[in-house]
This record gives C-alpha cells, structure tokens and sequence, in this order.
C-alpha cells in the first residue's frame, strides 16, 4: 500500500504544474480514470486476504476522495487566474488622455450646393426637392423624350425592380430635369425654382461617377426670354465664383425639352492652360411640348430651364481634377475643406 501514497504525491505534484484545463482533464484520466492509476490499485483488491480487504479499500477511497478534491481546487484556481488574465488584459487605465472627438465638417459637394441653394434664394428662386427613383414618364416622357432615344437604354440608365402604375420600370433619375414638372404641377405660375440632388447613369471615370448630382433651374412665367436666361445664370457664375471677370459662353445645342437649346462652357485655366472651356450646364427655352406637360398653355407661358452638375462646379471652384475624390472618403482630402 506504499504505492498508493507514491500514487497519490505523484497526482498531486503533476495537478499542480498543470496549467491548461484539458492538460488537467487528461492527469485525472490517468490518476482516477477507469484504465488510471486507482482503479488498478481497486480491482488488485480481490487479490488481497478478507481481513485486509476492508481497510485497503477505505484507504483507496480516501486517496480518491483527496485527489477528487485537489482536481476541483485546482480547475477552479486555473478558472480564476485566466479571469484575472482577461480582466487584465481589457482593463481601462482612465488616466490615459482621451483620443478626442474632432470636430466634423461639411463635405465639399454638401458646401458647393448650399452656396448655389443660397444665391438663387437670393433672387427669389424656391428650392424643391424630389425622388432619386423616378418613373419613365416624369424622367423621360413628360421631358419630351422620343419614346425610342438611347438614353432610355439599359447601357444609361439603371433601372429598378419595380414598375409603376403604368406598368413601366421604375428607374434611378438620369437627370434633376423630372422636378420641372412635378414642381410645375403642384404650383401656380411664376415658376421660379431650383432642385438641386442626386442622379444616376452607368458611367465611370475620372469626370462621371454612376452616382452624382445636378442642379435643376426653371424660370417660367408670360414673358420669360432667353437673355432673362443668360442675366441669371452668368450672374449666378460670377457670385458663385467670386469674380467678374468670367468668361461664359453659351453654344448651341440639342436637347429634347428646350428649343432653341445650349450648353453653358466656362473659361477656365492659368498660364499655358489658360482659355479652356468647360461644359458647366445644358440650359434652354422650354418646350411648347413640355409646358403643356406641366398642365399650362404654351401660347401663355415660357421660360427657359437649366441643369448643372454640381461636381463640376465643385472641382473648377476647388480645383479639383478627379472626381471621384468626393466620394473615397480620404480624410486627407476632406480636411482641406474647412
Ligand atoms: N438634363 C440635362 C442633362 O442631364 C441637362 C439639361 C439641359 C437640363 C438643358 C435642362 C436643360 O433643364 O434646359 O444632361
């Protein structure tokens, strides 16, 4: 029975060294286990006189229940000191000085197109705004739009999974041109108004980015002309870039909605890039057709309308060269925006 203390010493002195919780589940297997050391010791009793039986078999007991206890003691101290490790390990030091909460700021687009919103208010202009998925009929048809212009295709425009009343696919507006006239539906002439928003087309490069946004104007009214037209928006250039000395020039154009139709360039550029022209706007005198869209007679009312992109506008105030730095969302480039 010597060995069952050498047993007992053995299992003690190896529980004590262990450090893993299955390490420890694997010594009692070996010391308690039914193959372990204690279990030998107990089917050996059969070997023994009767009179011994009895007593080697407390003592074997005894030897298990002290061992039981030594396991239990030990799981629990290895519980607590892996507890302690984790409480350390995610332990806040308060003193530590706090990262701080640095102070936002507006996104360059969101400052371009609160200072075009604010001087066209200052002439009077309303501000409306609309919906990005817009149907085929207010984005297109109302626009005056032939039923078969490529602009309609699934190479420009991303449509929607939905249909609309008429059964069309709904679609992301290609153009902020559908507010002409859903504002001009839901108000009385003068229509004076700018609906500046997102807008959408299959495109991407350094100068078209599938999502970006335009600014609608529409001036309609009896006796709305063409110079009325180049008054407001080459004003509206000067203010918006701070300078009299822009050079604007108004080309002709194509567009569905308005005839006659232009494109607004603006002189950009210094030293030997100087005397670039760049495409700011499509503008126009409305449609007779699209006038009568908005519910109002063309032998009554014109006015001329116009679409901006507001990146553009954006990237020549800023100096700005790729667009699509607006919308990485590179702290380095926002923070020179203070
Ligand atoms: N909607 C046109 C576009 O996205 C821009 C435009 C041109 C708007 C002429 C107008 C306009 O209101 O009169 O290319």
């Amino acid at each position: 029975m010597d060995n069952l203390e050498k047993i007992v010493s053995a299992a003690l002195e190896q529980f004590s060294r262990i450090h893993g919780a299955a390490e420890l589940e694997q010594a009692k297997a070996r010391f308690l286990g039914k193959a372990g050391a204690l279990s030998d010791l107990l089917k050996g009793l059969g070997k023994l006189p009767a009179e011994e039986r009895r007593e080697a078999g407390s003592r074997i007991n005894a030897a298990k229940d002290r061992l039981e206890a030594a396991l239990a003691e030990r799981r629990e101290a290895l519980a607590r000191a892996q507890l302690d490790a984790r409480l350390a390990q995610e332990a806040v030091d308060v003193t530590l000085p706090g990262r701080g909460a640095g102070r936002g700021r507006l996104h360059p687009l969101t400052r371009t197109q609160d200072r075009i919103e604010a001087i066209f208010r200052s002439i009077g202009f309303d501000i409306a705004d609309g919906p990005e998925i817009e149907t085929d009929w207010y984005n297109f048809t109302a626009l005056n739009n032939p039923e078969n212009h490529p602009a309609r295709s699934m190479q420009d425009t991303f449509y929607v999974d939905q249909k609309d009343a008429s059964g069309r696919p709904l679609l992301l507006r290609t153009h902020t041109s559908p507010m002409q006239v859903r504002y001009a539906r839901m108000h009385e002439p003068p229509l004076k108004v700018i609906a500046p928003g997102r807008t959408y087309r299959v495109d991407s490069d350094a100068t078209h980015s599938p999502m970006f946004h335009q600014v609608e104007g529409l001036w309609v009214d009896e006796d709305i002309s063409f110079a009325d037209l180049k008054g407001v928006y080459t004003d509206f250039l000067r203010r918006f870039f701070e300078t009299e000395e822009l050079e604007v020039r108004f080309r002709p154009s194509f567009f569905p909605f308005t005839e006659p139709s232009v494109e607004i360039d603006m002189a950009f550029g210094a030293g030997p890039n100087q005397n670039q022209w760049l495409e700011i706007s499509g503008a126009g005198q409305v449609h007779p057709a699209v006038i009568r869209n908005f519910g109002l007679d063309p032998e009554q009312y014109i006015g001329f309308a116009f679409g901006s992109g507001i990146e553009r506008l954006a990237m020549l105030r800023y100096g700005i060269h790729d667009l699509r730095l607006f919308y990485d969302g590179d702290l380095r480039f926002l923070q020179q925006f203070p």
